[in-house]
């Protein structure tokens, strides 16, 4: 399974994104949680202590004048398969976490790492580790790349007019592209039992989940814990399992190679 959670920002991304990356995890997938995110999210939904480091210069190499190709690359040598096994953080249930890496002071400071970052996702094998993707708010991102990776692209749509629009605008972009993906929509922060229809209907897209606004979800994340942990039992970690059972069902279980 290889996908990516859009919307626009403040939708619940992050929030469901983690939540969903272990729960697969659970049910015994192997899954690297990618955060392209250069602003913090997908590690507190996760369980993992906050971390701002990109893939570190020691894996990053210059490509030689006399090569085609982008300006910097993953060091000679070093697989992506390897990269992920070296440097990407090892999250509750054993979900391998690979970030983009945070803007802190001077957001040059990312530019290396995100060749780097780009050529592992781009050249993982597709049956090493299932991809759950957390991409920051916007269209800018999902489709100029950076969601390159995902077969399904899960649209985060809260009921109401702004995210809608936004919801609809992402479709279309994801449609638009050049290779045939799923987009299809997570309905959150749903309050009323129509809310999922109403945003069927005004996106066209297929709700695939109706995940409520609750309150422990929230509190969790203000505590800067994971749902899953602080909260296990909510209506909100339910309705994303819920989220993951549908899927695995349409996607069949990979095996790990060793
Ligand atoms: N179902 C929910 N019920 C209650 N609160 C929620 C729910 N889903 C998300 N939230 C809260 O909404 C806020 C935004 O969530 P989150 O950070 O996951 O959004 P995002 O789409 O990743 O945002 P950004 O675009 O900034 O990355 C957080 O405070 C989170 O706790
Ligand atoms: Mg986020």
């Amino acid at each position: 399974m290889r996908v990516a959670f859009v919307g626009k920002g403040g939708a619940g991304k992050s929030a469901i994104s983690g939540t969903f990356a272990r729960l697969l995890a659970r049910r015994g997938h192997p899954v690297l949680a990618i955060d392209s995110d250069p602003l913090p999210g997908m590690a507190y939904s996760l369980g993992l202590p906050h971390d701002d480091a990109p893939l570190p210069d020691e894996a990053i190499e210059d490509r030689p004048d006399d090569e085609e190709g982008p300006r910097y690359r993953l060091r000679a040598g070093l697989s992506p398969v390897e990269a992920v096994e070296r440097y990407a953080a090892t999250a509750p249930d054993g979900v391998r976490f690979l970030q983009f890496g945070k803007v802190r002071t001077d957001p040059r400071a990312l530019f290396r790492s995100q060749f780097a970052f780009r050529q592992i996702i781009r050249e993982l094998p597709v049956d090493r580790w299932d991809l759950v993707g957390d991409l920051p708010g916007g269209t800018r991102q999902p489709f100029t790349g950076w969601g390159g990776y995902a077969d399904t692209f899960l649209i985060v749509v809260e009921p109401m007019a702004k995210s809608l629009l936004s919801a609809r605008r992402l479709a279309r972009l994801a449609s638009s592209g050049d290779r045939p993906v799923r987009v299809v929509a997570v309905a959150n922060k749903v309050t009323e039992a129509v809310d999922a229809e109403h945003i069927s209907r005004r996106t066209g897209l297929e709700v695939v989940a109706a995940v409520p606004l609750d309150p422990v979800f929230a509190a969790a994340e203000r505590a800067g814990k994971a749902p899953l942990d602080a909260a296990p039992d909510s209506a909100g970690v339910q309705a994303v399992s819920s989220l993951v059972d549908r899927l695995e069902k349409e996607h069949p279980r990979m095996k790990v190679t060793p």
